[in-house]
């Protein structure tokens, strides 16, 4: 899929403010800093329609994007960034888990994991809870610019045999660096297949 509009719609915190959900729609999710607003904008070969910083805890909104007119992404605040104080931590926590609970048109989550590091915690306990409540997710490993390619395999593998200490099934893992362009493709065309599914 080519992307050949994409515009930012709106950030609020109110799922009642968010757009009409006449569309399908992927919001990306993952700790603070792990890459989830760079994806968005090589996603759409925009520099900066997602806005980006080296500082996590960037984005603080819910950001809806408008795409070919047609689907919505959106770009999340990050997760386990010690740097807000713990009740902003527990503001954040409640609107997203809101948000994923109650937004019909929300297609797919794509959770992203920094390639470089090993499972989480707070990323596994995470995706329990999305499986809990039957949200669909896929994962993205982002940063892969910053592995070797014998490094990527052995990271990925890893994280699955971890994963498979917890899951029958794993879900759907794709590939990305923003900085390089890795893995676009892939996931627009994984976006294209499920919209039609809306
Ligand atoms: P929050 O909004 O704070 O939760 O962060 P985020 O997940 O949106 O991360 P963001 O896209 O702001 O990127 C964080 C930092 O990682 C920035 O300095 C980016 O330039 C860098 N970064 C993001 N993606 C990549 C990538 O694919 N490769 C490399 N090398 N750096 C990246
Ligand atoms: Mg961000």
């Amino acid at each position: 899929m080519l992307v050949k509009q994409a515009e930012f719609i709106s950030s609020n915190t109110d799922l009642k403010k968010c757009p009409e959900p006449e569309l399908p729609e992927y919001a990306f999710i993952g700790r603070s800093n792990v890459g989830k607003s760079s994806l968005i904008n090589s996603l759409t070969g925009r520099k900066s329609l997602a806005k980006v910083s080296g500082k996590p805890g960037k984005t603080q909104l819910i950001n809806h994007f408008m795409i070919n007119k047609s689907w919505y992404l959106v770009d999340l605040p990050g997760y386990g960034y010690a740097g807000v104080s713990k009740s902003k931590r527990l503001e954040f926590a409640l609107f997203i888990k809101n948000y994923l609970l109650k937004r019909e048109n929300l297609m797919c989550l794509f959770v992203l994991i920094d390639s470089r590091h090993k499972a989480q915690k707070i990323d596994l306990d995470f995706m329990q809870w999305l499986g809990q409540k039957g949200i669909p997710f896929v994962i993205c490993f982002t940063k892969l610019d910053k592995l070797s390619k014998k490094e990527r395999a052995e990271n990925i593998s890893l994280y699955q045999q971890e994963m498979l200490s917890q899951w029958e099934e794993l879900p759907q893992i794709f590939l990305s660096s923003s900085t390089k362009k890795i893995g676009q493709e892939e996931l627009l065309q994984f976006i294209e297949q499920t919209n039609r599914l809306f």
